[in-house]
């Protein structure tokens, strides 16, 4: 058997294989609730055949949402429409299922990328924008710095947020802690400047983080992890030092994996993309911890995902692009690799000619 498709552990959740499929905004809810286009999407990558599928990044606040369109858990209402949607899932697959927990900070508040993703003003729908310190990203709306009162607001509504998906039946919590969204725009010295115990020195910017990680893993029982970016790939800004740090941190407090991706933090960002870009971050990060790793980020052959487990630089890889472009992309590299996957009854008929016994049932 591949390395690819060994069974593999994140904190007490077994996943079937070492592949994940990464979250990715949808821009299609109504009001913070799934629609018809959730079970669609979900429905359709959850017969992919991969190990766990963490839903896109869902606002644990309405300001909290990158466009009016994303997915929220600030309410029990929410929290139930988001039950029913993974209900609907665990019907017909054996999927796992994690959701990642988020808030924009400055970067909230603009348009479907498909619609230019420009900031929205208030007459177009958007609203203010809050973060560490009141610096713009890019050519988005000066945000509100943070008050005290409203960290303290932020960290209940991750709490709540965690709650409410372990209610709804979620396997898994990931944090987004990633591409210049809020808990990064406090890890960066580049966005956050506060002169408060939530700025300046490494540890006082990778205290939210920190505090809001305890307090989800006191109030949930499911295993927590946490998405970074490892670096702002910019000088002055979050790096693979710091991104370490903050791993080994995370790790004591009993953290399931880290995530690792980078970027988008910074428009000075100088970032030359080629297929495993962000592997060696990952692989940095692995060789300090003992919590998985796992690597994404161009990631779309199965020997590259076979080679990136069997040489140990993550425990598990996660594809995001490649998974939409090829929803079967676990039975092709099963194939490939010379594996098995269980598929739904309903498909076994399909299985190729040349591939007999690539099914398991
Ligand atoms: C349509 C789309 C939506 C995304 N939304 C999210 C998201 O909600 N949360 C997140 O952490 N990353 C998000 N990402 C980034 C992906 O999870 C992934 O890290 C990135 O696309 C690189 O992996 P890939 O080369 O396999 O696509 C998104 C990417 C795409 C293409």
């Amino acid at each position: 058997m591949s390395h690819l498709f060994s069974q593999g552990q994140l904190g007490d959740l077994t996943l079937s294989n070492r592949i994940i499929i990464a979250p990715m905004c949808q821009y299609s809810a109504a009001e913070g609730a799934p629609t018809d286009w959730h079970s669609v999407h979900l429905g359709t990558l959850a017969q992919s055949g991969a190990g766990l599928l963490i839903i896109e990044a869902t606002s644990v606040t309405p300001e909290g949402r990158i466009s009016p369109w994303d997915l929220g858990i600030w309410s029990d209402e929410l929290g139930d429409a988001l039950q029913r949607e993974v209900e609907k899932i665990r019907r017909w697959s054996p999927i796992k299922l994690g959701i990642q927990l988020g808030h924009a900070g400055r970067k909230a508040s603009v348009d479907a990328p498909w619609k230019g993703g420009k900031a929205l003003s208030g007459s177009e729908g958007g609203w203010e924008t809050l973060a560490p310190s009141s610096l713009a990203f890019s050519e988005n709306p000066t945000p509100k710095a943070m008050s005290s009162e409203e960290i303290a607001q932020i960290k209940q509504a991750f709490v709540d947020g965690a709650r409410r998906a372990q209610r709804a039946g979620f396997d898994l919590i990931e944090l987004h802690a990633a591409h210049g969204y809020l808990l990064h725009q406090f890890l960066s010295p580049l966005s956050n400047q506060r002169t408060d115990n939530y700025g300046g020195s490494p540890e006082n910017r990778m205290r939210l983080v920190l505090e809001i990680f305890d307090e989800v893993k006191a109030a949930v029982s499911l295993p927590v992890g946490v998405r970074i970016s490892a670096t702002d790939w910019t000088e002055g800004g979050w790096d693979i030092d710091g991104s370490i740090q903050l791993a080994r941190a995370l790790e004591g407090r009993g953290c399931a994996y880290i995530h690792v991706s980078s970027g988008g933090l910074s428009p000075a960002q100088q970032i030359t993309i080629s297929p495993n870009y962000q592997v060696p971050f990952a692989q940095q990060i692995q060789q300090q911890v003992a919590m998985p790793a796992i690597a994404v980020g161009l990631i779309t052959e199965p020997e590259q995902a076979e080679a990136i487990i069997a040489t140990g630089q993550a425990e598990f890889i996660a594809l995001a692009r490649g998974m939409l472009y090829d929803p079967r992309w676990p039975w092709h590299a099963a194939a490939k690799l010379g594996d098995k996957i269980a598929v739904a009854p309903q498909y076994q008929r399909s299985e190729p000619h040349h591939l007999r016994g690539l099914f398991s049932v």
